[in-house]
């Protein structure tokens, strides 16, 4: 029985040796773009994993709820700042997706300036207005675009951000 349970860990230890030693072996034989591509397969790897249209979504998405949470804590600098980061992140959907790039430009143009002018003073009506529009504005970009099932909510869900805790 002993020698069982010898014969058995010594197999469990040498089966995990072979493991990690195959897992080494391996990796030394993967050709890595980074490395050996030539600049144009290195272009074209890169523009690959260029993040698109659903991967700034959820950012923006973060961004817009922050916003709000921010003013309804009064917490006006913070407004700005994810106010300046939301507009950044569409920037770079038009940017990364030729094809949306005219929707982004409409949004751009529909909302920030209302969203700067009522952060600047401190106006929470203004700034209701505001981010009404900017609600709108999402949608319409998500019907125009096919995406018409994706539904913003003009109020959104509880603060999202450690800066903002808990409304009181
Ligand atoms: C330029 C047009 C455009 C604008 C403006 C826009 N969206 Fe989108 N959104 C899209 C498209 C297109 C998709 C689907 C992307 C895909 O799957 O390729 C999407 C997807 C999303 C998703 C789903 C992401 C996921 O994968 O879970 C959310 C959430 C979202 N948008 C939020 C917003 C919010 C909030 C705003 C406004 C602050 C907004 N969007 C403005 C075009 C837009």
């Amino acid at each position: 029985m002993k020698k069982l349970i010898y014969l058995f860990l010594f197999l469990l230890i040498d089966m995990s040796y072979i493991h990690a030693s195959d897992y080494q072996a391996q990796s030394t034989d993967v050709i890595d773009w980074r490395k050996s591509g030539t600049p144009a397969e290195q272009l074209e790897a890169l523009v690959n994993i260029t993040p698109g249209t659903h991967h700034w979504m959820p950012e923006i998405a973060y961004r817009y709820q922050s916003l709000y949470w921010s003013v309804q804590q009064n917490k006006w600098d913070f407004a700005k700042y994810q106010t300046k980061s939301m507009e950044k992140m569409i920037k770079r959907v038009g940017n990364a997706r030729a094809k949306r790039a005219k929707s982004a430009s409409v949004f751009q143009r529909n909302v920030f300036k209302g969203l700067y002018a009522s952060i600047e003073s401190r106006d929470k009506k203004s700034f209701d207005t505001a981010f009404s529009r900017t609600t709108r504005e999402c949608m319409a970009c998500h019907v125009k675009e096919g995406f018409s099932y994706i539904i913003i909510p003009s109020v959104p869900p509880k603060p999202n951000n450690i800066v903002l805790g808990y409304p009181e």
